[in-house]
């Protein structure tokens, strides 16, 4: 395989985590294993990430559609959730990961959420890597959240419509302080986007592999890098432009 330039590694790169349940079908198991065998695809992905130096990694772990699954499979999901908190706190401290969550946190079951809130104390100072959660996410109510929030400043006075900006619309976001992911991963095939970080994704380069996610590791993980790094980015200028050779 191609080598990694590790001078343009993507910033933050962020992942729909898709195909756990056609991966058990596959093997004739129940979908909740699936799930189990994601943990697994998690853990060695973040660690591949933390030391290749990758600065931020969403991943979308639980959409706010995914609430409508049947009961058990979304308890086994938020079980495992808390789980996967619990046994990798002290390796997220170890390796300088801050733990961050992005989404309707409140819906979440609540001791999930203290479970959340704690490994999120806990790695509060770490500054190696930030490990984005996206939990009962949705992009399209991450946006009405943000508007609310600014008809609310609005009313209150603290902010002004004519000094609204791209960028300060960005600080009203789930993902405020977060810059805007580079490289977006899908596996398990579908090309589409599942109501993921609709305002994030503007400029993001889109990989789609047909690898299922329990079967997603540090090899795949490169290959979407090395594919990254074959592109060029051009936010809308022309390529002679970026190279420097315009009239
Ligand atoms: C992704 O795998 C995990 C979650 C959405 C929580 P799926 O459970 O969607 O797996 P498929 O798409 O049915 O194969
Ligand atoms: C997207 O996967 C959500 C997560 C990976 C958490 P889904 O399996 O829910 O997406 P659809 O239903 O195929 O669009
Ligand atoms: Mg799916």
């Amino acid at each position: 395989m191609e080598e990694i330039d590790k001078e343009r590694l993507p910033h933050h790169i962020a992942i729909i985590m898709d195909g756990n349940g056609r991966w058990a079908k596959k093997k004739s198991l129940n979908r909740i294993s699936g799930h189990i065998k994601g943990v697994n695809a998690v853990r060695e992905v973040v660690e591949a990430c933390r030391e290749l130096g990758i600065k931020v990694l969403t991943l979308y772990a639980f959409s706010i559609e995914n609430w409508r699954r049947p009961a058990d499979e979304v308890n086994a999901l938020m079980g495992l959730l808390k789980e996967y908190l619990q046994k990798e706190c002290a390796e997220m401290v170890r390796n300088n990961i801050r733990l961050n969550a992005i989404g309707r946190i409140e819906d979440l079951p609540r001791d999930v959420q203290t479970t959340l809130q704690e490994t999120m104390e806990k790695t509060k100072r770490c500054d190696g890597m930030i490990l984005n959660l996206a939990l009962s996410y949705g992009g399209r109510s991450e946006i009405l959240h943000a508007v609310q929030g600014i008809l609310s400043d609005l009313q209150k006075g603290t902010i002004k419509w004519e000094e609204m900006t791209v960028q300060r619309f960005h600080e009203y976001l789930w993902t405020h302080g977060i810059p805007d992911p580079d490289l977006l991963i899908r596996t398990s095939g579908e090309l589409r986007i599942s109501n993921f970080l609709l305002w994030q994704i503007a400029y993001a380069e889109l990989y789609v592999t047909d690898t299922l996610w329990p079967d997603f590791d540090r090899e795949e993980l490169l290959k979407a890098i090395v594919d990254y790094q074959s592109r060029e980015r051009r936010f809308g200028l022309t390529s002679e432009q970026l190279n420097g050779r315009e009239e």
